[in-house]
C-alpha cells in the first residue's frame, strides 16, 4: 500500500490566493446585511411611520393612532361639551406633526369633553394616522355635492370621512364673507350641511355677528337668517349629528371676546330660537360653541355658563394653550385636572 499522496488538484486562483478570496467573502456578506438590514428598516418605517406620503394617504392598515387618556369628568352637564380646533389654513407638514406630537403628549381630556381638530386638508392623513384617538378629525369645509364627480378643486364629504373624519365645519364667516373669492350664501351653507350629514359627518355649522350689526342692535336677526334655511331641510335626526358654532365676527382673531354675559345672551336666543322653530327636544339637545378668541385665559368663564357649551377655538388651538380650553370645563377643585388649569400649558 503506497502512502496516500498529498492532493496534487490545483485549488484555483481563488483558493491559491486566500488572502484575497476571504477579504472578498466577508466584504460580499457584509453588503449582504448591510443591505437587507436597511431593507428592514425602511419597511418598518413604512408600515409604522406616519408619512402617508410614502405610500399613498389610503393605506392605513398597520397604522395605530395613539389612545390619548379619559379623565374623569367634571361637573356632568346637561349637554357633552364639545371643543372643536380649527387650524385653518396654518402650518407646514413638518409644523402640524410637531402639533400631533404636541397634543399626543397632552393630559387626560375630561370624559364628558369631545374633542375634535380640523386642519388643513392636506394634513388630513397625518392627523387621521397619527393623532390620538380621543381627538376627533374634522375638515374645515366640503362640497355641496351629493359625491364625487367634476368638481374642480373641491373636497366632497366623501373624501372627508374615506380618511376617517367624522366631523366638518361648515358656514364659517371667513367662508361666508369669501376673502376674495364670492363669499358663501346661506342657502350653500345649508345645503352643504345637509350632504355633509347625508354622507355621514357630523358639522359645527358656524353662525355669527358683524361688529355693526351688533352694534346696530341686530345680532339674534343675523343669526336667525343663517339658521333658517337649515331648520328648512334638516330632519330631527339630522340635528343629533348638528353643533352651532356661534362666533361674532368681530371677535374672530382679534383678541376681542364676547363678555360671558354677552355670549351666554346670544347663546340662550339661538336656544330659544331653535326652540320656536325646529323643536324644544332638538333644542335642549343641540350643543352651542361660542367662537371668538377664546383661549385657556377666558375659556373657564365662557363654559360656565349655562347655555355654552363648549368652543371653537382657531389661533390658541394651534398651541399647547388649547388643552387649557378642554379642562376649562367646569369642575370641582377636587378633580385631579383642576389645579392643573392655566400650569404648564400657557
Ligand atoms: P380665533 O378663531 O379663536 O382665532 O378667534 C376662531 C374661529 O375662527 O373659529
Amino acid at each position: 500500500m503506497g502512502q496516500r499522496q498529498p492532493s496534487t488538484i490545483d485549488a484555483g486562483p481563488f483558493l491559491k490566493g486566500s488572502l484575497s478570496f476571504f477579504p472578498l467573502f466577508f466584504l460580499f456578506l457584509f453588503l449582504f446585511f448591510f443591505v437587507f438590514l436597511v431593507h428592514v428598516v425602511s419597511v418598518v418605517l413604512h408600515l409604522t411611520g406616519p408619512n402617508l406620503y410614502a405610500r399613498g394617504f389610503k393605506d392605513t392598515e398597520g397604522i395605530k393612532r395613539p389612545a390619548g387618556s379619559a379623565g374623569p369628568p367634571g361637573i356632568p352637564a346637561e349637554r357633552k361639551y364639545l371643543i372643536g380646533g380649527n387650524w385653518k389654513c396654518n402650518g407646514t407638514y413638518g409644523e402640524n406633526m410637531d402639533r400631533v406630537t404636541m397634543f399626543n403628549d397632552a393630559g387626560p381630556i375630561p370624559a364628558n369633553v369631545e374633542v375634535v381638530l380640523c386642519c388643513p386638508d392636506v394634513h388630513l392623513p397625518l392627523l387621521g394616522s397619527s393623532l390620538r384617538t380621543d381627538i376627533a378629525v374634522g375638515g374645515q369645509n366640503c362640497g355641496v355635492g351629493a359625491g364625487f364627480g367634476a368638481y374642480t378643486g373641491e373636497t366632497s364629504s366623501l373624501h372627508l370621512t374615506d380618511l376617517g373624519c367624522t366631523w366638518v365645519i361648515i358656514g364659517h364667516s371667513e367662508r361666508r364673507d369669501g376673502f376674495g373669492m364670492a363669499g358663501e350664501t346661506v342657502e350653500l351653507c345649508a345645503a352643504k350641511t345637509k350632504a355633509a350629514i347625508d354622507n355621514g359627518l357630523s358639522v359645527m355649522f358656524a353662525i355669527g355677528e358683524h361688529k355693526e350689526e351688533r352694534e346696530s342692535g341686530v345680532t339674534m336677526d343675523v343669526c336667525a337668517k343663517q339658521l333658517a334655511p337649515l331648520a328648512k331641510i334638516l330632519t330631527a335626526e339630522d340635528w343629533a349629528k348638528v353643533a352651532i358654532a356661534y362666533e361674532p365676527v368681530w371677535a374672530i382673531g382679534t383678541g376681542l371676546t364676547a363678555t360671558p354675559a354677552m355670549a351666554q345672551e346670544t347663546h340662550k336666543d339661538i336656544r330659544e330660537w331653535v326652540s320656536a322653530n325646529v323643536s324644544p327636544d332638538v333644542a335642549a339637545a343641540v350643543r352651542i360653541q361660542y367662537g371668538g378668541s377664546m383661549k385657556g385665559a377666558n375659556a373657564i368663564e365662557l363654559l360656565a355658563q349655562p347655555d355654552i357649551d363648549g368652543g371653537l377655538i382657531g389661533g390658541a388651538s394651534l398651541k399647547a394653550d388649547f388643552f387649557n380650553v378642554i379642562t376649562g370645563i367646569p369642575m370641582l377643585e377636587s378633580h385631579p385636572l383642576a389645579n392643573k388649569k392655566l400650569r404648564g400649558w400657557l
